[in-house]
C-alpha cells in the first residue's frame, strides 16, 4: 500500500489530520502548512486522492 509521501517522509494520514484542521481542499494550499511532492512527485496522485476522498492508504497505481 502507497502510504506516504516516501521522499519527505510524511504520513498521507498526518496530512490529513492538518488537512482536516484548516479545511484544506487542495494540494497547493496543504504545502502552505506541510511539505511534500518537492522530489519524485509520485505521491502527488494520491494526496489529490486523499482530499477528496478521505482515505489514506492507497493501492499503487502504475501510469
Ligand atoms: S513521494 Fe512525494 S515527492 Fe516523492
Amino acid at each position: 500500500m502507497v502510504i506516504k509521501c516516501v521522499c519527505s517522509d510524511i504520513l498521507f494520514s498526518e496530512m490529513k489530520k492538518i488537512a482536516d484542521k484548516h479545511s484544506i481542499s487542495n494540494p497547493d494550499k496543504l504545502r502552505e502548512y506541510v511539505t511534500f511532492g518537492v522530489n519524485c512527485k509520485l505521491c502527488l496522485p494520491y494526496v489529490e486522492k486523499m482530499l477528496k476522498t478521505g482515505e489514506t492508504e492507497f493501492e499503487p497505481v502504475i501510469e
